[in-house]
């Protein structure tokens, strides 16, 4: 597996592959790798001819500077997996790489950053938009690979794609979790034991609500029902719990026949912020 810090190594991969007539899958993630990752990895290695993942914790999406300066760093362990998940090429830059001057440039992508983690997160998308941009342009994949956890994100990436005309795809990829349900995130590996403990909470709301949906008990209740419940989980302090349009993400007020449900959720569990979802209509809920 090829390495790059440079964002010159990385156009200079991306022309080659091209010029091969290869087709080129781009892994974006922010390190401290999990088996969520390498199922993006792997799901990229069937699709197309190269891959190429990049791993930056990209300071201009966190508005929080504890969560940035103890988000784990782990660059060793994460091109060890990566070279044994087959990639064919890592790009870890540094920030001055990535941004050589700080980007004036600023992303509004009005009522879908509104709610959940743009509410919550002023100017998070704003750099998830700036950096994923600045990969698209340094990679050039013909697809791209996100985890569905992220469900925002994937909605907000389509959005930049589809209005910046980027050639690419993009492919979103179910969560993985743990036996116990947690979905896989590199801020579990920051949980205390306690905290670990009264993580599968999350999803176990997650799961009642969609079978509350399912049986059709309205929006409002199913979210003060899941409310109610986790605000009486030991050690979790819920930040939001949102039953919303699937597609545009906007809080329901009912249920509309051919619509799609997404029940998205952020909490905090010891000092460690997590995010979760499920959407109603998959069966892997
Ligand atoms: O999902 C993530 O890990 C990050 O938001 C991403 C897409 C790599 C951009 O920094």
């Amino acid at each position: 597996m090829q390495i790059f810090s440079t964002v010159a190594e990385l156009r200079a991969f991306a022309e080659a592959t091209r010029c091969a007539g290869h087709r080129l899958g781009l892994v974006p993630t922010m390190g401290a790798l999990h088996a969520g990752h390498l199922q993006l990895v792997a799901a990229a290695r069937a699709e197309c001819d190269a891959v190429v993942a990049t791993v930056f914790v990209n300071p201009t999406q966190f508005n929080n500077p504890d969560d940035y300066r103890l988000y784990p760093r782990l660059p060793q362990a994460d091109t060890d997996l990566l070279a044994a998940a087959g990639c064919t090429a890592a790009f870890l830059p540094s920030a001055e790489e990535m941004y050589p001057q700080p980007a004036l440039l600023r992303f509004d992508f009005g009522a879908l950053e509104r709610v959940m983690e743009g509410a919550q997160r002023p100017g998070h998308f704003n750099g998830v938009a700036t950096v994923v941009s600045k990969l698209f342009h340094a990679a050039r994949p013909h697809r791209a690979y996100f985890g569905q956890k992220d469900w925002q994100q994937v909605a907000i990436v389509r959005q930049l794609v589809a209005d910046l005309s980027f050639d690419l795809e993009i492919v979103a990829f179910p969560t993985v979790r743990e036996a116990d349900g947690l979905a896989m995130s590199s801020r579990n590996r920051r949980l205390s034991p306690a905290a670990r403990a009264a993580a599968p909470q999350l999803h176990q709301a997650l799961a009642a609500a969609a079978a509350q949906v399912r049986q059709g008990v309205p929006p409002a209740q199913v979210q003060a029902q899941a409310e109610a419940t986790l605000a009486q989980g030991p050690g979790i302090t819920l930040e939001y719990f949102a039953v919303a349009d699937a597609a545009t993400l906007q809080p329901l007020a009912a249920y509309a026949p051919g619509r799609a449900v997404v029940l998205c959720l952020a909490a905090d569990l010891g000092g460690v912020r997590l995010i979760d979802n499920v959407m109603v209509e998959d069966e892997r809920v």
